[in-house]
């Protein structure tokens, strides 16, 4: 944030000679730092992120990887922990995007300043990330902040991913992969922005095992199954459970239908404007929102070899999609 060159700039530049790189379905260059493939852009804003991000006991964390529901998830979470603030007829999701209300440290806050000072942020603090559980800062598994992490049936999520790259991202100056074909080699190798997807997906998953009030983990197909359901188990795990009274006025049927794809998708502002730092436009994040629509886009036999990879890497897990 201070123009100049600091030592933690000629340290960057000395460690990126040292990273493994490869490329985005995009064509966006990659760096492989501590496991994660991080789009070359994000790679200095996760690394501070990683060192200097102290938890609030009372933070909420929602984790994912790109393309899983995360927009969804955060419009959710934001509502739950904010319904005694605003009624659903005032709530800031009608006019803002959930990523301008919910920010990414790795794409919003440490990439707009190396160290941003997020004290004065009012409690609780949502924060999104796409960071690999073992990777976060030891102040958040240190706190008692609470993580939920979203993931998606892999296939869906790399078909939305890929769309969403080649039509959307900032492509200036970039060699894109030529086609899906192309862009799923590096796939099943685990290449893709915040992958390997299985490394992101297992290390939540443990995690919500080994601590499971400390991390929650949903799969988008469960959550479009039961939203209700599943707003319920939100608001219990996050210390603030339904009373019956919210129950009986209609809260949560209304939080779902505020969140839902179509109302989200029909806002005026989630129709219009750019994301800063990407050159997303609103509407990306909106796209088809079904379930199983990879069988549009990818043929039985890329379908068939992707399961075998994930397989293989799920395997033992007692994770299966
Ligand atoms: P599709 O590309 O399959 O339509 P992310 O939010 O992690 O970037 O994921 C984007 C995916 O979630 C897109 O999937 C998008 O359409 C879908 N999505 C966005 N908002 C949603 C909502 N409120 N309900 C269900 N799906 C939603």
């Amino acid at each position: 944030a201070n123009g100049g060159t600091t030592v933690e700039d000629n340290h960057l530049q000395e460690l990126l000679l040292t990273l493994p790189r490869d490329k985005n379905m995009d064509g966006a260059p990659l760096y492989l730092y501590k496991g994660e493939w991080f789009p070359d852009y994000t790679l200095s804003a996760a690394i501070s992120f990683q060192k200097h991000f102290t938890a609030h006991d009372t933070d909420v964390i929602v984790a994912s990887m790109p393309k899983s529901g995360t927009t969804w998830l955060k419009a959710l979470t934001f509502s739950v922990v904010n319904r005694n603030l605003y009624s659903p007829k005032e709530s800031p999701l009608l006019t803002s995007l959930p990523h301008d209300l919910v920010r990414f440290f790795e794409t919003d806050l440490y990439l707009e300043d190396k160290n941003p000072n997020l004290d004065n942020f009012p409690a609780p603090r949502i924060f999104g990330t796409h960071t690999h559980y073992p990777s976060l800062p030891q102040s958040i598994k240190d706190s008692r902040c609470k993580i939920v992490y979203i993931c998606r049936n892999p296939l869906d999520q790399a078909v939305s991913d890929f769309l969403f790259s080649l039509k959307y991202i900032n492509r200036k100056n970039l060699d894109p992969v030529s086609s899906i074909d192309e862009g799923f080699e590096n796939l099943c190798r685990g290449v893709q922005m915040f992958g390997p997807i299985w490394d992101s997906v297992l290390g939540y998953w443990k995690a919500s095992l080994e601590r499971p009030e400390k991390v929650m983990f949903l799969k988008y197909e469960d959550l479009k199954e039961d939203v209700i359901f599943n707003l319920k188990r939100l608001a219990e795990f996050l210390g603030i459970p339904f009373t019956q009274e919210e129950e009986k006025q209609g809260v949560i049927e209304e939080i779902e239908r505020l969140c839902s794809f179509e109302n989200l998708k029909s806002l005026e502002v989630n129709n219009t404007g750019v994301r800063t730092h990407s050159g997303a436009p609103h509407s990306a994040f909106f796209r088809k929102g079904e379930v199983g629509d990879w069988a549009n886009h990818l043929t039985p036999a890329m379908a068939e070899r992707f399961r075998i990879v994930m397989e293989a890497k799920l395997a033992g897990s007692g994770l299966s999609f």
